[in-house]
C-alpha cells in the first residue's frame, strides 16, 4: 500500500503533471507530423474474424527457428494471471479497472505464434532463469510501462521489496529476495545525452542531441556486471532535433528542422543512430551481458489527437486489415532491427522483443480516459498500455527470449 501510495503521490505532484503534460506534447506533435504524412484512412468498427476459443495444436514449443512475432491474437478466456487486486505494485495511471473501464473483452486474448506455442507467463519459471541476476529497462514511459508488467507477472510467485526510488520516482529498483533478482528501470528521453533549447528562457521542446555517446543518466547508473538489459525508446523523436557528433564538433543532421543548409533526417533514422551508439556502448560495457532491443510501442489515437478529443474507447482488436502497414511505426522498427542486426554480425548476446506489428491491431488495449487524469481531464492516453493488459505479452515473448538465449 506504502507504494502504492507513493506513486499515487507521483501522479499528483507538479512535475507528475509536467511529465503527463510533456508527453501529451509529443503526442500531438508525433500525430500532427503523422497525419501530415499519411492522411488517415477511416477506420471500421468490423470485428476481427476467424476467433478460436481452443488452444491450437502445436509444433515443438522449443524450436528456435519459430518465428515469436509472426502470428495472431487468439482468444482465451483465462488469461490475465493477475488483476488490480493481486498485483500489489499496480501503477495508478495503468490500472484502469480503478478508473472506471469495465469492459473485460480486451484481456481475453493470447498471442499465438504461427509456428509454436507461447506458453502462458510462469513467474516460477522466469524467476528461476533470473535467480542471483540483474535487468535493467532503460527507455521512456513505455519502457516503465513494460517492467511494471513484469512487476506484476512476478510478484504473483513472489512480492518485490521496492529497494530505490530516485526524487522525481523516474528511476526505480525492485528485489525478489527469496530468487535474488534485481529488477530496475533507468529513465532516458533518447539513450543519448539531450538538451533542451530554450528560447527567450522558456521550454522550445526541441533539443539538441549529442549522438556518439551513451546518455549518462543511464550509463554512468548501470551496474556492474549487469546481466539483462531491455533497450527501449522512440516516441521522444517525433519533434525537432538537432544531432551533433561531439567527436568532430558536427552537426549531422536534424529532425523536422527548417533549416535548409542542413541534412534532414527523418525521426526513423535518429532513432537507429542513437540505438547503434548504445548498443555499442553496451557490447563492450560487459561481455555476458544480455541486450533486448523492444521494437517500437504504437499509439491509438483516433477521431483527433490527444488535444482535440482524440480517443481509443474500443473494446475488441483491430482487424489486420486495417492497420496500416506501411505508417511511420514499422519504419522505426525496420531502423531498429536493422541497428540490431548490424551489431549482432560481431557476435554477442543480443535479441529482439518485437512487438510493433502485435500492437498495431490493440487500439483496445490503452487507458484512454480511464487513467488519473484529474488534471487533463478529457485528455484520452492512447500511448500506455492498461495492466493488466495486451502488454503483458511483451513479457511472455521477453521470458521465451531470454530463455532461449540462456
Ligand atoms: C485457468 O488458469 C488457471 C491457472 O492460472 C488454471 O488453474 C485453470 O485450470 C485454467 N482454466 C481453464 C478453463 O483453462
Ligand atoms: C479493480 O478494477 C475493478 C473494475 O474492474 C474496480 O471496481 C476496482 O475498484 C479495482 N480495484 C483496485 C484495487 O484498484
Ligand atoms: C545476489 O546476487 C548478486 C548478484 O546480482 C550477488 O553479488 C550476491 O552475492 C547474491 N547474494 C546472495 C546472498 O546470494
Ligand atoms: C524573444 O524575445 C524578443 C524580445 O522580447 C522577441 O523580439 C522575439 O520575438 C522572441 N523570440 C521568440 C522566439 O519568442
Ligand atoms: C565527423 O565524424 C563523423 C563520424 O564520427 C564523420 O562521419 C564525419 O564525416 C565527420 N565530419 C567531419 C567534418 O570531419
Ligand atoms: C468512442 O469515441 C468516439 C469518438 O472518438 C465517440 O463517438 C463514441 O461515442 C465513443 N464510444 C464510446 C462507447 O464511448
Amino acid at each position: 500500500m506504502k507504494n502504492m501510495k507513493n506513486l499515487k503521490d507521483r501522479q499528483n505532484t507538479p512535475l507528475g503533471r509536467i511529465y503527463f503534460f510533456s508527453l501529451a506534447c509529443i503526442v500531438f506533435v508525433y500525430l500532427t507530423i503523422f497525419f501530415i504524412i499519411y492522411p488517415p484512412r477511416p477506420f471500421n468498427t468490423t470485428l476481427m474474424e476467424d476467433i478460436t476459443q481452443e488452444a491450437l495444436p502445436t509444433k515443438h514449443d522449443k524450436d528456435r527457428r519459430c518465428d515469436l512475432f509472426r502470428g495472431r491474437w487468439i482468444r482465451d478466456l483465462n488469461r490475465s494471471i493477475y488483476t488490480n487486486e493481486t498485483c500489489p505494485t499496480i501503477p495508478v495511471s495503468k490500472n484502469c479497472g480503478r478508473h472506471g473501464r469495465s469492459d473485460t473483452e480486451y484481456l481475453q486474448w493470447r498471442w499465438k505464434p504461427d509456428e509454436c506455442e507461447l506458453p502462458r507467463f510462469q513467474p516460477e519459471n522466469f524467476l528461476r532463469l533470473v535467480r542471483g541476476k540483474k535487468m535493467a529497462f532503460i527507455g521512456d514511459s513505455v519502457a516503465r510501462n513494460q517492467m511494471e508488467s513484469l512487476l506484476c507477472l512476478l510478484s504473483q510467485a513472489e512480492t518485490p521489496i521496492d529497494t530505490y526510488k530516485d526524487s522525481e520516482d523516474r528511476d526505480r529498483t525492485w528485489h525478489f529476495p527469496t530468487h535474488n533478482f534485481t529488477l530496475m528501470v533507468i529513465w532516458t528521453k533518447f539513450l543519448v545525452p539531450a538538451t533542451e533549447r530554450l528560447t527567450n528562457g522558456t521550454s522550445s521542446g526541441d533539443y539538441d542531441l549529442q549522438i556518439d555517446s551513451p546518455d549518462p543518466a543511464w550509463a554512468s547508473k548501470l551496474p556492474s556486471p549487469i546481466d539483462y538489459i531491455v533497450l527501449s525508446d522512440g516516441h521522444w523523436f517525433f519533434r525537432k532535433l538537432y544531432l551533433h557528433n561531439n567527436n568532430n564538433n558536427t552537426i549531422i543532421g536534424c529532425v523536422f528542422c527548417s533549416e535548409p543548409d542542413t541534412n534532414h533526417l527523418g525521426p526513423a533514422h535518429a532513432i537507429g543512430l542513437t540505438l547503434r551508439t548504445a548498443l555499442h556502448f553496451l557490447k563492450k560495457y560487459n561481455e555476458h551481458t544480455t541486450t533486448i532491443v523492444r521494437t517500437f510501442s504504437p499509439s491509438h489515437f483516433e477521431n483527433g489527437v490527444w488535444n482535440t478529443g482524440g480517443t481509443c474507447n474500443r473494446t475488441w482488436p483491430l482487424r489486420e486489415g486495417d492497420v496500416d502497414l506501411k505508417g511511420y511505426e514499422l519504419e522505426v522498427r525496420g531502423a531498429q532491427v536493422e541497428e540490431l542486426e548490424r551489431v549482432r554480425v560481431g557476435g554477442g548476446r543480443i535479441g529482439v522483443v518485437d512487438v510493433t506489428k502485435m500492437m498495431l491491431v490493440r487500439a483496445d488495449g490503452h487507458p484512454g480516459v480511464h487513467w488519473d487524469n484529474q488534471y487533463m481531464k478529457g485528455y484520452s492516453d492512447c500511448v500506455h498500455w492498461c495492466l493488466p493488459g495486451p502488454i503483458d505479452a511483451w513479457n511472455e515473448l521477453l521470458l521465451a527470449v531470454i530463455a532461449g538465449l540462456s
